[in-house]
């Protein structure tokens, strides 16, 4: 290990000089400032572990030392030393980011049980600062919101996955978030620096998808008037993710299952291959296996893909989310359009909670902006939803799912919203003691509001 660098600014001299020899004979790198201005004029020139300052300096406050020290070097440690009897001074050091502080005369030994007791505690900062950043690189995920365990069983399979340079195949209902988990992937992937090329594969017909993936040589057909690279040069060293791979021809499922055992590709009108270097990602809503076995999409494609399947779960499946999301996507479009609301009455909550959701997360999200632009008051109510979510009172007494235990809850909560938010209003209305109606908010997880 390195040595320590230590600052000792101690204005007497041969006091100084004692206590400096004392930690350079413990292995340190020992500086000596006899002044509190020589000591700021170190502290700006170079770094150091440790500051051990006398309080009182001829020029300056040690105080001040300390404090310039903390300022240029945030997690320097610094030991005061004080005159015997100044326990006021000593507090204010502590107060002010001092370690420690040490009463004269100093006994060198105490200095050394001390400064080693600082220096332990500077490496634990450092090293908790150092995982806490790996643990924030590895598991945070930027601008994907979640809060149930399926979201969060695919977020850990994303993190274990992306190190590595499977070929991964997503899979989920249109909306469900398939192009974010494959960003997420390039993100916390060793190729984050590299590019992310993305193509809709049913965007395009058969001959452009082909040039546009594999680049042409020039005349390889009528309108190629260059040379032109493809996306998987493109991506070289990078990702590339190829959205709604089902859409593809078998013509071109060939070449690409081409591209994947060989690692090379042809462009368009060229006869020599070269070396690819991207890796792939693939994404589909349809159910392959079914594609597969009614012959619409290669077997060995479909498997070379799916090395490792990820399966992003509908909405509807992670009702946890809805809310989370709701609010999430409420503040961004609030950003985007003003607007008046800030947050989502328990009814309105409530039916977000029970749609469907069959465009998932992309359908909430516009659904969110719509609700902002039409609510009026700083509560979404249900009335500023998209009429065929509300849980209309004939639509669910007409759906054969509905439980006694939603059906009541349902109509406390309308309850409620009739009564303006007032709680003890909807009590007198529904007939029920406050306390009743509290306790049934309580098992709803909606605080009591007792005005
Ligand atoms: N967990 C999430 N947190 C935040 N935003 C999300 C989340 N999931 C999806 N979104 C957002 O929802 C929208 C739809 O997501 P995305 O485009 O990734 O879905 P998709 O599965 O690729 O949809 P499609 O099948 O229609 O192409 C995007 O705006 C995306 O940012
Ligand atoms: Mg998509």
């Amino acid at each position: 290990m390195d040595k320590t660098r230590i600052l000792l600014v101690e204005d007497n001299l041969s006091l100084g000089a004692m206590l400096g020899m004392e930690l350079k004979r413990r292995g340190h790198a020992v500086e000596i400032a006899k002044s509190g201005a020589e000591a700021m004029t170190k502290l700006g020139a170079a770094e150091y572990d440790a500051v051990v300052t006398d309080l009182k300096l001829g020029d300056l406050d040690g105080l001040e030392v300390l404090k310039f020290a903390k300022s240029k070097h945030p997690r320097i440690e610094v030991l005061v030393m004080t005159g015997h009897g100044s326990i006021d001074t000593a507090v204010a050091a502590m107060r002010a980011g001092a370690f420690d502080y040490l009463t004269k005369p100093v006994e060198p030994e105490e200095l050394n049980i001390v400064l080693d007791k600082a220096i332990e505690h500077s490496r634990l900062v450092h090293e908790v600062e150092r995982l806490r950043e790996e643990v924030k690189d590895k598991y945070s995920f930027d601008g994907i919101v979640f809060s149930g365990t399926p979201m969060r069983k695919v977020l850990d399979l994303v993190s274990k996955v992306a190190a590595t340079e499977a070929t991964v195949l997503i899979m989920g209902e249109s909306g469900t978030g398939k192009e974010l988990i494959a960003r997420a992937l390039h993100e916390k992937s060793p190729r984050r620096n590299g590019a992310f090329v993305a193509i809709n594969c049913g965007a395009l017909p058969e001959g452009l998808l082909e040039s546009e993936l594999f680049g042409h040589v020039r005349g390889a057909f009528t309108g190629a008037e260059r040379n032109k690279r493809g996306l998987f040069e493109e991506a070289n060293g990078g990702t590339l993710f190829l959205d709604e791979i089902s859409e593809t021809t078998p013509g071109l499922q060939v070449k690409l299952l081409r591209a994947l055992q060989e690692g090379e590709i042809r462009r368009v009108g060229d006869n020599h291959p070269f070396k690819v270097s991207g890796r792939l990602l693939a994404a589909t809503n349809k159910d392959l296996t079914k594609l597969v076995a009614e012959g619409k999409f290669r077997e060995d494609l479909y498997y070379r893909l799916k090395v490792f399947p990820i399966e992003l779960p509908a909405l509807r499946e992670r009702p946890e989310d809805i809310l989370p999301l709701a609010e999430h996507f409420l503040r961004k479009a609030k950003k985007k359009l003003g607007g008046a609301a800030v947050k989502f009455s328990p009814a309105a909550a409530d039916a977000l909670r029970r749609y469907r959701w069959p465009g998932n997360v992309r359908e909430l999200e516009h659904v969110i902006e719509r609700v902002l632009i039409m609510a009026s008051g700083a509560s979404i109510a249900p009335g500023d939803l998209p009429p065929e979510m509300l849980p209309s009172a004939e639509a669910a007494k007409n759906d054969p799912r509905e439980t006694l235990d939603d059906a009541e809850k349902r109509h406390i909560l309308q309850a409620i919203e009739d009564c303006g938010g007032n709680q003890v209003a909807a009590a007198k209305r529904l007939g029920v003691a406050r306390n009743t109606l509290w306790r049934k908010l309580k098992a709803y997880g909606i605080p009591a509001k007792k005005k």
